[in-house]
């Protein structure tokens, strides 16, 4: 298996050097900090009629809301209401998962309550010498919920899949099993007393331009509209409310700590839990592993992967508005500091990987520096370096932690670690 997900990431690897080659010259991607255009990013503490902002209290009840709809109106789109409708149903509980040290739970959110209408899967892992309520770690995965541990009682998830290994016309198939689980560290999360769960992004909406047809967004259109507006919410947004649908199941679930949800996501899903982070404050620590471009990296940077590139290769992620500034980034009315700024006071942690320069690890660490000013505002420690830390250096004191880990893209156990350690920190470990 090992061997196999090792392939499939070579695979992956190729295929973006060969996407970088064949780029038309504005896509040439820029890896010489030399080259970086100067810049200058959007005041955090400055309002939009040109006030300051010199208050926690101003923040709050103006500054914040202002931020946050740029972020919906040009970036990543509005979301509607979750359905008054919507419900859950418990699919399958195991107590004897994992060799007996777990209690496994697979839990379907149906998003309008209608049994043929979209629906996602939840799949937890809960420690069972809990005695309590326990907080949990939640994320989205790429390839099924059965990818994230081979057990034959996880539910081979139904909805399409992009294709690859153990997959047979975008349907899951056995072989897939477990082919993720490196990236899941089932057994240290539990050991440390915290829940995981986690949901196939599929299930919410397919990975791929199809104009919004499948997926949740059809479910929400207003009488006669056929695809989101300019405003409306992306892929992206899509998968943040699925997150923030899964809280709404957590707040019924006396098993888990509603009040410690830990919301976490790799690249593509990085974003994603930094937006659900953002918009939704039920998430009480946020967590980005290499989201780059659209995530934690500043965009102005034009470093690694662009405003333009990202759009093209993804025209679905982001809200329609946001192709307004393809090579534009200086126009943007935000900068991705701002997106981190959104979830402060609440701990968040941003992770680079030293060969994710797509991603430019160091766009994403001046990001986090940048929104220091607010969590200092908000009467946290912010960061707690004055520059980028050298690697495998990680910062976890402050209220915005940060790493550079040795390594390519990926999420490794190494990763998990400092998670662990900054939630141990920040969460109320009674
Ligand atoms: C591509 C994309 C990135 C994204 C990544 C992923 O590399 O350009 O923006 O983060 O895919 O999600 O794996």
């Amino acid at each position: 298996m090992q061997t196999k997900v090792l392939w499939a990431l070579f695979c992956g690897l190729l295929l973006n050097s060969a996407l970088t080659a064949l780029a038309p010259a504005q896509f040439k991607p820029n890896y010489d900090e030399t080259k970086i255009p100067s810049y200058s990013l959007p005041a955090a503490l400055v309002s939009l009629a040109g006030d300051r902002v010199t208050t926690a209290e101003e923040w709050r009840a103006s500054r914040r809301g202002e931020v946050l709809q740029l972020f919906r109106q040009h970036v990543y789109g509005r979301s509607p209401d979750p359905s008054p409708q919507m419900r859950f149903e418990l699919v399958s509980t195991d107590d004897q998962a994992l060799n007996g040290q777990a209690v496994r739970k697979q839990v379907d959110v149906l998003f309008t309550g209608r049994a043929d209408g979209p629906r996602m899967r939840i799949l937890m892992y809960l420690p069972k010498t809990a005695t309590a309520a326990v907080p949990v770690f939640l994320g989205l995965n790429f390839n099924g919920n059965h990818s994230v541990r081979n057990e034959p009682g996880i539910t081979l998830s139904t909805s399409w899949m992009r294709p690859g290994e153990g997959v047979e016309n975008n349907r899951a198939t056995e072989q897939s099993r477990g082919s993720t689980a490196s990236r899941w560290a089932v057994e240290k999360i539990l050991q440390r007393g915290y829940a995981l769960a986690t949901i196939y992004y599929g299930d919410i909406d397919p990975d791929y331009d199809d104009g919004f047809k499948n997926g949740v967004h059809p479910a929400f259109y207003r009488n006669g509209q056929t695809e989101p507006a300019s405003d409306e919410w992306g892929s992206i947004a899509a998968w943040a409310w699925g997150l923030s649908r899964a809280v709404d199941y957590f707040e019924m679930d006396e098993s888990i700590d509603h009040q410690q949800v830990a919301v976490l996501g790799h690249s593509r899903l990085g974003k994603t839990s930094l937006w659900a982070g953002a918009q939704d404050a039920r998430f009480a620590l946020v967590i980005s592993n290499n989201s780059g471009c659209g995530g934690a990296a500043l965009s102005r940077r034009r470093y690694g992967e662009t405003v333009a590139r990202i759009n093209t290769s993804f025209p679905h992620w982001f809200c329609g508005n946001f192709k307004k500034f393809n090579d534009r980034e200086e126009m943007l009315p935000v900068d991705q500091h701002l997106l981190l700024s959104l979830i402060a006071p609440r701990p968040v942690y941003v992770a680079s990987a030293q060969e994710d320069q797509w991603a430019d690890p160091r766009g994403e660490f001046l990001s986090a520096w940048h929104a220091d000013l607010v969590y200092r505002l908000l009467g946290t420690r912010g960061i707690a370096a004055l520059q980028m830390p050298p690697v495998d250096q990680p910062l976890k004191t402050g209220a915005i932690g940060y790493h550079l880990r040795s390594g390519e893209h990926d999420v490794t156990d190494y990763d998990w670690q400092q998670y662990l350690d900054f939630a141990d920190l920040h969460f109320d470990r009674r």
